[in-house]
């Protein structure tokens, strides 16, 4: 099947398989080695995009499905030579090791801050459960979220906006 994406703000138009996940269609035919798979079975979260503004895991979800559809990626964040405010809080807090987990938490933190700007430690926690780090013990993962949250608040103003 034909399918048409706006990925990172580039339109892409593909024949795929009908079978083809999203995740190995953005890797593979297009390149956003960004996106990472962790498990492939929608456990880890690892390959956490934004389809239509909104996360979702991309190994759970068939390309064609995303026909029409805008997605982001970790790559498409950083503007202008400039960090997203939550990546720019991930590596402040020093919220990585390996590094493996960090598009998929990245992308869903965003997604996090866009329903509640303001989460306590819970909400982090509850709203990062889906996505599975194997390195950090998660508390500096939270501390980044709540720190990019300061950051990101309106009227923060430029020195909190970084
Ligand atoms: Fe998609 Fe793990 S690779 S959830």
């Amino acid at each position: 099947m034909r399918i048409t994406v706006t990925v990172d703000g580039t339109k892409y138009s593909d024949e795929v398989e009908p079978r083809t996940l999203l995740v190995h269609h953005l890797r593979e035919r297009l390149g956003k080695v960004g996106t990472v798979v962790g498990c492939d079975t929608s456990n880890c979260g690892a390959c956490t995009v934004h389809l239509d503004g909104h996360s979702v895991k991309s190994c759970s979800v068939l390309a064609v499905q995303a026909d029409g559809c805008e997605i982001t990626t970790i790559e498409g964040l950083a503007r202008d030579g400039k960090l997203h405010p939550v990546q720019q809080a991930f590596h402040d807090n020093h919220a990585l090791q390996c590094g493996f987990c960090t598009p998929g938490m990245i992308m869903q933190s965003i997604d996090l801050l866009a329903d509640n700007p303001d989460p306590d430690e819970k909400a982090v926690r509850e709203g990062l459960e889906g996505n599975l780090c194997r390195c950090t013990g998660y508390q500096n993962i939270v501390r980044a979220v709540r720190d990019a949250a300061h950051h990101m608040r309106p009227g923060a103003g430029p020195e909190a906006e970084r």
